[in-house]
């Protein structure tokens, strides 16, 4: 599987560094995971008492392929440690902060988290004897971690970075459904340190790798992340926005993008036209940069676009719906909340646009996932949950198919139901795509 990993070096011919995670979210729990298997003893902080529990014994709070297999395999070797306590954390030569960065109501990062996580690193820190260099995984506008995270750290551990500390930014790139793969296989390392000192540690960390390693200073580190990921985003709005026009012509989008993909400098990844984007990354890394931005007395254009076709692009499965029928007191089955298939995650999911607004139209809304509908139930309780696709479509007067889920692809599921397909899953009898 590990290609990219240099067949040279084994776990057991690597340096063993004593790591600490702060954090078992999905950055932090597959991070740490990944960091045991690569030959490392890792040391996870996680503050809620529960999710320790749940760790410890060896179940999985993320529903990720290959973590589960990874959490039993290095709980049992005893090179993965879970605990609620940063007690033990002197102990290790490296720490890896991986929180969340959600965003506010005005599209800013939260950095909350980060504050407190730098605080509690530093005061953890002071009786540290020896060097110790402390890493920024989350994803933060540039200049945080030297605005923030330093300012921070060395106040609670009345300590110096560049002298008893050293500090550094190393974002990471990982897709929900691809986490472990994405992370065993990466394209690039990318590493902003304050000096060459805490460079260098970052770097033993990933000896074992022989991709390319893209040394920065700390805010270019965090805009090499940021702008990766808007740039993605970009890209599927702009197919969006292609996609909208092929639809008026006639034209099938998903062979433009076929077509526009074999040129190398396009390539052929997240060209995929449909309902949009959605997750924890691309919607709030995007107003996260554009909110900089404007503060900044610019006016970012492109960021501003990239979000406004996301935004309105969901609604157009309604627009699609509507030429066909009234949807006040229609009944209709939609097919997939989370925001991709393969995962149970929810946030940013385009079916919480279509649903609002089913509803907000008088629809009478039945939905189905494979994995989401739990995460779906707790904020919106009332909804009519089916606990099939067959149960879901039967007795409704149309189906919008949100995510791309393999169990939609059956075209029998639907019979002569109309189908409106935001994702190209399917191709049926009466049938309407996004795009296409
Ligand atoms: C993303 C980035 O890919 C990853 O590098 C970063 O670290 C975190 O954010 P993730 O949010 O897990 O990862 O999912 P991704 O597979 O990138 O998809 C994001 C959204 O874009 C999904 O809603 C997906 O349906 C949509 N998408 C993706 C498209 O609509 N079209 C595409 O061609 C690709």
């Amino acid at each position: 599987m590990n290609q990219r990993v240099n067949p040279l070096r084994k776990a057991d011919q690597v340096r063993r560094m004593r790591i600490s995670v702060l954090g078992t979210g999905y950055v932090g729990l597959v991070t740490g995971l990944c960091f045991s298997e690569l030959g490392h003893e890792v040391l996870c902080i996680e503050k809620i008492p529960e999710r320790v529990d749940m760790l410890r014994k060896g179940s999985c709070p993320i529903h990720e392929p290959g973590v589960k297999k990874l959490l039993t395999k290095h709980l049992k070797k005893g090179t993965f440690e879970v605990t609620d306590t940063t007690d033990d954390l002197p102990e290790t030569e490296i720490t890896f902060i991986c929180v969340g960065t959600p965003s506010r109501k005005d599209g800013s990062m939260d950095l909350s988290s980060l504050r407190g996580a730098a605080n509690d690193v530093g005061k953890a820190l002071r009786r540290k004897r020896g060097y110790h260099v402390v890493t920024v995984k989350s994803t933060v506008v540039p200049g945080t971690t030297e605005t923030v995270v330093l300012p921070s750290l060395e106040r609670s551990s009345k300590k110096k970075v560049g002298r008893e500390l050293g500090l550094a930014v190393n974002p990471e790139f990982l897709k929900e459904g691809s986490a472990v793969e994405d992370f065993m296989r990466p394209d690039r390392i990318v590493i902003g340190a304050v000096d060459e000192k805490s460079k260098a540690v970052v770097r033993s960390v990933y000896e074992q790798f022989d991709c390319p390693i893209v040394e920065v200073t700390l805010p270019t580190a965090e805009m090499i992340k940021m702008a990766s990921n808007a740039f993605l985003a970009a890209k599927i709005s702009f197919m969006n926005e292609i996609g909208n026009i092929c639809k008026t012509m006639g034209i099938d989008v998903r062979e433009v993008a076929r077509g526009m993909g074999y040129d190398r400098r396009i390539g052929s990844q997240f060209l995929r036209a449909g309902a949009g984007f959605g997750g924890s990354c691309f919607p709030k890394d995007v107003s996260g940069l554009a909110t900089e931005a404007r503060a900044r007395g610019l006016r970012p254009l492109m960021l501003e676009s990239t979000l406004e076709v996301n935004r309105l692009q969901p609604l157009r499965m309604i627009e699609l719906l509507e030429n066909h029928m009234k949807i006040r007191g229609k009944k209709i089955a939609v097919l997939g909340l989370a925001f991709k298939p393969d995962t149970d995650d929810t946030r940013e999911a385009r079916s919480r646009i279509v649903i609002a607004e089913l509803l907000k139209k008088g629809a009478r809304v039945r939905c189905h996932d494979p994995q989401a509908m739990e995460n779906f139930r707790r904020e919106f309780p009332k909804l009519d949950y089916r606990s099939t696709p067959e149960e879901c479509v039967r007795g409704s007067d149309a189906v919008l198919i949100v995510t791309e889920w393999p169990d939609y692809a059956a075209p029998g599921l639907y019979g002569s139901k109309l189908v409106i397909d935001g994702r190209g899953v399917v191709r049926t009898e009466n049938y309407e795509g996004i795009c296409w």
